[in-house]
């Protein structure tokens, strides 16, 4: 069994990409999965909360895999995660947005130096999860032609549906030269607000434009609370915050997680 690659992206930024990946992370090692996240952001969000030990900015990471510059593997630069059965590829201290431009700039293959990497280790994990950064520039080309399926995560209020015709136009044109394989696995709407009229409105338009696509929007949507927030932000799973509610939210992306896993099955 070789590992199943996720990339999670959305262009616009702050609509949940990390926190949905942590949590899902969470949902997958409770179900036994060995899970791998990936650090795919120069801001080294995911780092903060997923690694059992601060990184510092000097240290190892996915920069200096992707990077020619210096000749570090995968294998060289994972760090533990929070939980058992859970690793991470750490990005800290900058040095990815400069890989970002070194990969602007370069030539044949830069597209697939993500894929190549991960190749050393996909044996060692069931799950691997790529916390893409909010753009469509280089280092999310790679994470999209490293994975199997993508994950599209959104926000009801800051994300249009032009916004989701642009990433779905870099998803088919990573599919027809790099990565022929690639398929949506699902979209992932967070922060909803189902008691707003605007909320309510918004899904409707988003389902009617998945379904033209014949792309699937997983329900339930993920709610705006509070516990989500405390909880990636103190490292935790929202199941372990001590609180029924994040026990029930942990039910939720553990749902998620299956629907994504039987989308790509
Ligand atoms: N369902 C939710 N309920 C409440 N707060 C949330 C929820 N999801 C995310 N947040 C909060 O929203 C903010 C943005 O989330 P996050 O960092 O995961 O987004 P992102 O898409 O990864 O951002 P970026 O594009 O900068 O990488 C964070 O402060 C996070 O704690
Ligand atoms: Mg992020």
């Amino acid at each position: 069994m070789t590992a199943q690659i996720l990339a999670f992206c959305n262009q616009k930024g702050g609509v949940g990409k990390s926190t949905t990946t942590f949590q899902l992370a969470r949902a997958a090692v409770l179900a036994g999965r060995r899970v791998l996240i990936v650090d795919n952001d120069p801001q080294g969000n995911i780092t903060s909360n997923a690694a059992q030990d601060d990184v510092p900015s000097d240290q190892p990471g996915l920069a200096d895999v992707l990077s020619t510059r210096t000749t570090d593997t995968l294998r060289d630069v994972i760090v533990p995660g929070v939980w058992p059965g859970l690793d991470l590829v750490p990005t800290a201290g900058g040095s990815l947005g400069f890989v970002r431009d070194e990969l602007t700039i370069a030539g044949a293959g830069r597209e697939v130096r993500l894929r190549e990497a991960l190749e050393l280790v996909l044996e060692d994990y069931d799950l691997v999860l790529i916390d893409c950064a909010p753009s469509l520039d280089q280092l999310t080309v790679n994470g999209l032609t490293a994975a199997d399926g993508v994950v599209i995560v959104t926000h009801t209020k800051k994300w249009s549906l032009d916004g989701l015709s642009q990433l779905l136009d870099t998803i088919d044109t990573v599919k027809r030269y790099y990565n022929r394989q690639l398929r949506v696995a699902g979209i992932i709407v967070n922060h909803h607000e189902d008691r707003t009229v605007g909320g309510k409105e918004w899904l409707e338009a988003l389902h009617a434009a998945a379904d033209l696509r014949e792309l699937t929007v997983l329900t339930p949507p993920i709610p705006k609370r509070v516990v989500i927030a405390d909880a990636t932000e103190a490292s935790r799973g929202v199941d372990e915050f001590g609180s029924a509610e994040g026990v029930a939210l942990g039910a939720v992306y553990a749902a998620h997680l299956a629907s994504i896993e039987g989308a790509l099955a």
